[in-house]
């Protein structure tokens, strides 16, 4: 089967130049691509995807150098070799041709020979980068398959041994297997919490596990704003009264129904007010207000609590960080709450912002799109475990 034939860009403005060049490669059996300009010569390099690209210097309204130079700063076209066509007299715009990220140069008026012989060079050079680049990839992807599959089996070892630890704390604390004395309870009772935390823990590492690896299934159906946010409302109703924390709902009249993944959606809203109810002290109030925007919904989750310091603010949605105030100390919780609550906005194509001042109380507002993405790919980005 003969080899598909290189893709080769010739651009200049003088269409003679473009010509000659064309009836030097086609007998090769190189596929020609022309631009007459620097614009045309760029899109043309988007649709197309060319091999190489043969480029004059001085071109109207985009010269060579410009365009060169933004071939090479964009991540998708820099490995494509740009070989610049200049005038032989001409040293100057050799050293700006390679200060732009030229490859190699043509004297014109372009000799077949050297055409041919600096064609197949850059042409060679670019076969075994791209083949470095495939391999690197592909030992990437190996690497992160084999530490997602690695770290699932442990999540799924982790949660069988913590379900023994938290079942036969269960038993203990109920008592049917002989009484415990007021010491005892207490030790079962931390072990319970403690076990139970646990838990919590390995599963939000688990999700942020498959979010970052691109695997967290999103599924979109048509939900029911106002019973799911009453719902999640009355999840957090026991702590909020225990506190004597007030709540409230508020939902524009025009909103009904949204699309989103109903388990996650409702995690989002439940991480927020949860929060909104530990970090508020008694007698304060808190709770949700829904909005129509010409995008969607906009779900603002509100205390009057603590409040966070301006400079925890822009680290508050990353996983684990210690904040600066020392209240976060006495209460507990995961640390993974935020991270997890953006992660899952983001997964529908919404976006999370944070509104607070300290001791004044937080709102929490995120957006849901009327037709959200099917999330089928999620952004690659460092992992956190
Ligand atoms: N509504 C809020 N008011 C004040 N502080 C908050 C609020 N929500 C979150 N925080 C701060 O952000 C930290 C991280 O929250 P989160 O990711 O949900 O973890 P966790 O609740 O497990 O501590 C909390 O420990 C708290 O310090
Ligand atoms: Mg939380």
């Amino acid at each position: 089967m003969a080899e598909p034939q290189a893709k080769i860009l010739i651009v200049d403005n003088e269409i003679q130049v473009v010509k000659r060049v064309e009836a030097l490669l086609i007998p090769q059996n190189y596929e020609v691509i022309t631009a007459s300009g620097g614009e045309e010569a760029l899109r043309l390099v988007q649709q197309k995807e060319p091999d190489l690209i043969l480029l004059d210097v001085l071109m109207p309204v985009l010269d060579g150098f410009e365009v060169c130079r933004r071939l090479k700063d964009n991540a998708e076209t820099c490995l494509i070799p740009v070989v610049f066509m200049t005038v032989l007299s001409d040293i100057g715009d050799r050293v700006k041709g390679l200060e732009a990220g030229a490859d190699d140069f043509l004297t014109k008026p372009v000799h077949r020979d050297e055409l041919l012989a600096r064609i197949r060079t850059s042409l060679r050079l670019k076969q075994t980068i791209d083949h470095k680049v495939h391999a690197l990839h592909r030992q990437l992807q190996e690497a992160t398959e084999r530490e997602s599959q690695l770290f699932t089996n442990m999540s799924h070892e982790l949660r069988t041994k913590l379900d023994v630890i938290i079942g036969f704390s269960e038993v203990l604390q109920e008592q049917t297997c002989g009484e415990l004395n007021d010491e005892q309870e207490e030790y079962v009772n931390y072990i319970l919490t403690g076990g139970n935390q646990m838990l919590d823990l390995v599963n939000g590492l688990l999700d942020l596990a498959k979010i970052e690896a691109g695997k967290m299934e999103v599924r979109l159906e048509e939900l029911d704003l106002r019973s799911l946010l009453a719902e999640s409302l009355e999840l957090v109703q026991g702590g909020a009264l225990a506190h004597d924390i007030t709540l409230s709902l508020e939902i524009a009249d025009d909103i009904n129904t949204i699309v989103g993944d109903k388990r996650k959606v409702q995690q989002i809203v439940f991480n927020l007010l949860s929060n909104a109810v530990k970090f508020t002290p008694d007698q304060g109030t808190a709770g949700i207000k829904a909005t129509e925007t010409s995008e969607g919904v906009q779900i603002a989750v509100w205390d009057t609590g603590v409040g966070i310091a301006p400079e925890d603010q822009r680290r508050i949605f990353e996983e684990f960080q210690p904040l600066s105030d020392a209240h976060v100390t006495t209460t507990v919780g995961t640390g993974l709450g935020l991270a997890l609550t953006k992660k899952f906005v983001e997964l529908h194509g919404g976006t999370i912002e944070l509104e607070s001042r300290s001791g004044q109380g937080s709102t929490f507002t995120f957006s849901l799109p009327r037709s959200p993405l099917p999330a089928s790919h999620v952004r690659e980005q460092s992992r956190v475990l």
